[in-house]
């Protein structure tokens, strides 16, 4: 699925002082499953995550999507990749304040309101909104419930890549696990990869890549047969 080859990005290119935020990353993502990124705050995970979602532009090297280089790619093409195969969840929700629960997920549908609508509900109920929480605009909701609406807004068009920032970094355990276990879940069809500096909730990954100073430092895939 992805492929990332000598990957490198530096920012301020023309400042004296550079930051190697990537430097010279290759490996190779399986088609599904639970990837875990993990390394301190500043070790560039989240440029990993703008580079191989079209965010951001490589510096020198590629990353090959389903065999495409999708590196300097138009901005027509990369609005249609992330419209079509990727979702998004960060560690604020970015939801719309004045927005119910259900209408904040159909924001990003790409399909017809009525059928929308239907999907959020179900999603949203799947994922532990209640009933009578649906209707509620985020300032009614808690900090998880919250959570979970950025999360069913991100799988609306069922994306086959499944960008989390930190997605459990303002929550507490308890809303922590439940968000992962879903996650875990979307993960049997899908790739999902997770970004963290918590290591506790990276248990049971198909895949850890461990990234430091804007290098891989170790990859580890605790059971090889599992993943495609
Ligand atoms: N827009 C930017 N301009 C300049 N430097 C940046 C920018 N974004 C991130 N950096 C720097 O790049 C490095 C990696 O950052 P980031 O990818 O955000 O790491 P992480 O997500 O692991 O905390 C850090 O040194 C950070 O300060
Ligand atoms: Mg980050």
């Amino acid at each position: 699925m992805f492929e990332l080859k000598n990957a490198t990005m530096i920012y301020d290119m023309d400042k004296e002082e550079k930051v190697y935020a990537m430097r010279n990353i290759s490996l190779q993502l399986p088609d599904k499953g639970l990837v875990g990124i993990i390394g301190p705050s500043g070790s560039g995970k989240s440029t990993m995550m703008y580079t191989m979602s079209t965010m951001k532009n490589l510096t020198s090297g590629e990353i090959l999507y389903n065999g495409k280089p999708i590196t300097n790619i138009k901005e027509s093409e990369r609005q249609t990749l992330r419209r079509d195969e990727f979702g998004f969840i960060f560690q604020r929700h970015y939801l719309v304040p004045y927005l119910t629960a259900v209408e904040n997920a159909v924001l990003a549908a790409n399909c017809p309101k009525k059928e929308a609508v239907e999907k959020a509900r179900k999603i949203l109920l799947d994922i532990g909104l209640k009933k009578n929480e649906l209707d509620k605009i985020p300032a009614k909701l808690s900090g998880g419930q919250r959570q979970r609406v950025a999360i069913a807004r991100a799988m609306m068009n069922d994306p086959k890549v499944l960008f989390a920032d930190e997605p459990t970094a303002s929550l507490d355990h308890e809303n922590a696990y439940l968000v992962m276990d879903r996650l875990r879940e979307y993960a049997m069809e899908r790739l999902v990869i997770v970004i963290t500096h918590d290591h506790s909730i990276l248990k049971s990954t198909d895949m850890t890549i461990e990234v430091w100073d804007g290098s891989v430092s170790a990859v580890k895939v605790p059971d090889a047969t599992k993943i495609a």
